[in-house]
């Protein structure tokens, strides 16, 4: 390579973490000559791809970002008064800096290991309480993926609760007012058609409920930007036994009166105009928030409050055993990543603004949409609504004259079906704004003269009396104290530094790939030009956008080794969902609409089972032999039997125990013969791209994480994509949109058509700054640092499972059940005493309990895999200290980790062991030291005293316990 060609493929050897003497060193280690040997020896030859992956040439990161410069330049970003889900929005620039563009926030992973979590747990129990407080109801998540599939999941969530005691589905239908926005009605019929769901379609105020009705959804405004009283309708539908969801705009309910005051059961929507950009669909958060009633219910994560070890306060994951994980196929939603770091924003833009700073805004879009009208009023068009909020809707005669004119000037307005138009105010609107879309509309009626009155007293006539927020909201102090930028940034740099991100140390998380999310990948992220892109935008303004959009899923088609993918799947479990609803119409088809068996291994991650209870699947487990290999005996055996009725396999490759199982082809020609399609969960792509592929061993769907293998980093527990490849037999089974009509294919899955499209800009970046050859040598390099630290570990640990010649694929399972019996050491007291070594647990008890995945990824050089393995086998020490009674069963450093500064350096020390052991167990500790901030949590306490929003002040006092 000349000095022109390295810097071609610098990215590489950035992204990659070990230089050439350090490969050597560890191929020494693993008793290998090369890398290529090492590939040879893990990788079944049956499955390896002989032929050269080819997807595109590598870019310096300079020469990337001059690129994507010139595509964000062919978006065109008009103003947007869209609506519908999609608001302009300021995103204070402290939180942009601060949070969206701050590896500390953005590389976090999702908080299972809570002492080291605390800064983002406590901002997302910050997003728990404004969401609870502004829709006046009790218990609050903290996020799920948009609007509209929030929708579903309460939808989902009262058809449980109603149908949960009965055979047979006794309360069918769902009433779904027409007032609702487009993409929350769609995704809404996807979801009902599996599950046997009757959807009722009308106007609320004359629908007819009765015993038949399991629940309803209305919106507040609604998507016509109307405000009714919907009391008696909620009244209505309760005394049939159903529930109602209002789907509904945070913003809004700083000045309307809340749907709990009003009696719904529920409350959903999205927070993205809480300063989250619009990005061409997302990454936003949505909200549910709920009556207690459906506490053990709601799906998605929930944080609670309890104590630590110490009995201070502590925060945590709530309600963990409702999830799929645990739940498999009797869990109610199949959701896993959400859209953390999108909530954490959500939040700080609260927590900076306070209540009447939210109020501000809101009243000043009101005013200005007030003032609208008006002006409208005197031009002569007649409104259809008295009241709004934010949207105003007239009937045009000739929308498209309006749309030439407002598009000439740069504008978008909403137009729907029939002649109607609808203008929505965002934040970032001005009475200049409105002086400007009152003079398109003069123009439209040849008229010259336009003005505006601004009612600055905001006497708010244009909201119903009745609908008048009087209570109070979000007064507890954090969201009343941190509203000057210095006070801001301090408050967001205190939470940061709770938090273990992979700017402190690696996170070795099997399954979940925390590998380098690097800098020029994200730094396009926040550009206007694509951030501010609305994802109802005329094509012709977002070419840049559509041209990364094609160039990303042909590579990702290379990639899988197949011919089609959608991106509209916003994670993998949403891509799981999506990709059994294509194998589910494949075979519809085909008239073999009756073939719902799914074979799902036991080793399969929890939302393999619940997404194919989602899609309407009957769940079969298959067993794993000795190995931990699928049991291919006892796989033909139940593909024979159900072979009528055989829908498919999901199956994870390399599997779950991190093993390229020799069998995957027969495994997939077995599903074949008996009429079932192969779904390949993708989440361990990271070991396959470049070397084999999902298409190549014989699937014929797959999803991916594109927040694992494609670098989008985990955000504390989202945003995510989980896009799906497809074969030939599915390509006209895909996810439509109604922005795109006439595309065959199944229904929407997700609210927008590319889901979060903005993030795909940073698995775009990842494949183009690598190439083809990087991304071949990032999965050869992931492969080799899993079996350069299995083979330091394993003198000191089992490991569990392994594949051919002894080697592992990208992650391995290290095996501690063994020291139960000869020291009382659990895997949880391993993963805790990481923390005072510097690190985050390795993936804890999945897929086998008792056990650590551990998945270093390519991004680690070999200091820092050796710093981890040194500390595991510190640890496997202290663990003989107390096995051969030199240290306490009890009172030792694993069962007392994690050790706080507080503790260490409290007066009193009563163990037998010294502080310097508890909190400096090796030299490198003294030179970069992560306090967790809290000791061991105790979650028993927490889920017994259920607290999900922010406790009154007092119980924060030092030391006191809530
Ligand atoms: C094997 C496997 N499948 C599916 C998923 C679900 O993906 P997501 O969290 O993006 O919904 C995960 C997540 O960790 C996983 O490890």
């Amino acid at each position: 390579m000349n000095l022109f060609e390295k810097q071609t493929h610098e990215f590489a050897r950035r992204h990659i973490g070990s230089g050439e003497a350090e490969t050597r060193l560890m191929l020494r280690t693993i008793g290998v000559k090369t890398v290529e040997e090492l590939i040879d020896k893990a990788i079944p030859s049956s499955i390896r791809n002989p032929k050269t992956l080819y997807v595109t040439e590598a870019v310096s990161e300079a020469g990337y970002l001059e690129l994507i410069q010139q595509m964000a330049a062919k978006n065109r970003v008009f103003k947007n008064y869209i609506g519908q889900g999609y608001y302009d929005t300021i995103t204070p620039s402290v939180i942009l800096r601060n949070v969206f563009e701050n590896p500390g926030w953005y590389t976090q992973y999702t908080p299972y290991q809570a002492e080291i979590s605390q800064g983002r747990l406590e901002s997302l129990l910050n997003f728990q309480t404004l969401v609870s407080d502004l829709t006046g109801l009790p218990l609050a998540n903290a996020s799920l993926l948009d609007e509209g599939t929030a929708a579903a999941e309460a939808m989902i969530m009262f058809f449980n609760q109603k149908n949960r005691d009965h055979e047979h589905v006794g309360v069918p239908k769902f009433f779904v007012d027409h007032s609702i926005f487009k993409q929350t009605h769609d995704i809404l019929v996807t979801r009902a058609e599996p599950l046997g769901i009757e959807l009722i379609t009308g106007d609320f105020a004359k629908a007819r409920m009765d015993e038949t009705y399991f629940g309803a959804i209305v919106q507040y405004p609604n998507a016509e930007g109307n405000i009714p009283e919907y009391r008696s309708f909620i009244r209505d539908v309760q005394t049939v036994g159903g529930f109602v969801v209002m789907a509904t705009d945070l913003l809004a309910l700083t000045l309307l009166t809340p749907p709990g005051e009003l009696g719904a059961d529920v409350a959903i929507g999205s927070a993205q105009r809480f300063g989250v950009p619009i990005g061409f669909g997302g990454p936003h958060a949505a909200f549910f928030a709920a009556k207690e009633d459906f506490k053990r219910a709601i799906p998605g994560r929930i944080i609670g409050v309890s104590v630590d070890a110490q009995g201070n306060r502590a925060l945590r994951m709530a309600l963990q055993t409702r999830e799929q994980h645990i739940k498999r196929e009797k869990a109610t939603s199949n959701i896993c990543t959400a859209q953390a770091l999108l909530a954490n924003m959500a939040a700080m833009f609260a927590v900076y603004h306070g209540p009447q700073g939210l109020k501000d805004i809101a009243s000043r879009i009101n005013i200005l949409a007030h003032a609208l009208s008006n002006g409208l009023a005197e031009l002569g068009f007649e409104l259809i609504h008295e009241y709004f909020f934010d949207t105003l809707l007239i009937q045009m005669k000739d929308p498209e004259k309006l749309r030439s004119i407002a598009e000439g000037r740069n504008m978008n307005f909403f137009y729907g079906e029939n002649g109607f138009v609808s203008v929505s105010i965002g934040e970032s609107s001005t009475q200049d704004d409105v002086l400007d879309i009152l003079s398109v509309f003069a123009t439209y009626s040849e008229q010259d003269e336009v003005a505006a009155f601004f009612d600055y007293d905001h006497h708010g006539e244009i909201i119903p009396v009745t609908l008048n927020r009087s209570s109070a909201f979000m007064s507890h102090p954090v969201f009343n104290t941190h509203h000057s930028e210095t006070e801001m940034m301090r408050y967001l740099k205190s939470l940061e530094n709770k938090d273990l991100s992979l700017n402190t140390s690696m996170i070795p998380l099997g399954s979940c790939t925390m590998k380098l999310n690097a800098a020029s990948e994200l730094i396009p992220v926040s550009w206007p030009g694509f951030s501010k892109m609305h994802p109802f935008a005329p094509a012709f303004q977002w070419k840049g956008y559509e041209q990364m959009i094609s160039e990303l899923e042909s590579w990702l088609c290379t990639i899988t080794g197949f011919v089609a993918t959608s991106l509209q799947p916003n994670s993998g479990a949403q891509g799981e969902y999506a990709g059994l609803l294509a194998i589910r119409s494949y075979h519809a088809a085909h008239a073999q609409q009756h073939r719902q068996v799914m074979l799902i291994p036991i080793s399969a991650h929890g939302t393999n089972p619940a997404s194919a209870v989602m899609a309407g699947m009957k769940v079969v487990v298959v067993k794993s032999d000795e190995d931990g290999h699928i049991d291919i005996q006892d796989l033909k055996e139940k593909a024979i039997f159900h072979k009528n009725e055989l829908a498919g396999l999901m199956v994870t490759y390399p599997s779950t125990h991190g093993v390229f199982e020799e069998g995957i082809k027969d495994i997939c020609q077995i599903i074949h013969d008996n009429g079932g399609l192969v779904y390949m969960d993708g989440a361990n792509m990271n070991a396959q791209v470049g070397l084999t592929s999902p298409g190549f061993i014989g699937a014929d769907v797959c999803h991916l994480n594109l927040h694992k293998t494609f670098a989008i980093p985990h955000g504390g527990g989202g945003p995510g994509m989980g896009p799906i490849c497809v074969n030939e037999k599915l390509k006209d089974h895909l996810p439509g949109h109604w922005t795109h009509p006439g595309v065959p294919g199944i229904g929407a899955v997700s609210a927008a058509r590319y889901g979060s499209a903005s993030i795909l800009l940073i698995s775009y970046a990842y494949i183009k700054m690598l190439g083809s050859q990087g991304i071949r040598q990032a999965t050869a390099y992931a492969i080799l640092h899993a079996n350069y630290m299995k083979s330091r570990l394993q003198s000191h640990y089992p490991i569990l499972y392994t594949g051919p010649n002894n080697t592992c694929a990208h992650e391995f399972i290290v095996d501690l059940r063994p020291f139960k019996v000869q020291a009382g050491i659990e895997a949880e007291d391993v993963a805790k005493r990481l923390m005072d070594y510097g690190f985050h647990a390795p993936t804890l008890s999945f897929p086998v309990p008792g056990t650590i995945m551990i998945e270093p990824t390519e991004s680690e050089d070999k200091a820092e895999l050796d710093r981890f393995c040194d500390a595991m086998i510190s640890i496997y020490q202290e663990i003989q200290d107390i096995a051969e009674g030199r240290m306490d069963r009890i009172d030792n450093p694993l069962k007392n980790a994690p050790h706080t500064q507080s503790v260490i350096t409290a007066d009193v020390w009563n163990h037998g062991y010294g502080r310097e052991k508890a909190a400096f167990p090796l030299p490198y500790t003294r030179i970069n030291k992560f306090w967790p901030s809290i000791g061991r949590v105790n979650n028993t306490y927490g889920d017994r005293n259920l607290i999900c929003t922010c406790e009154p002040v007092s119980s924060y006092a030092d030391g006191v316990a809530v």
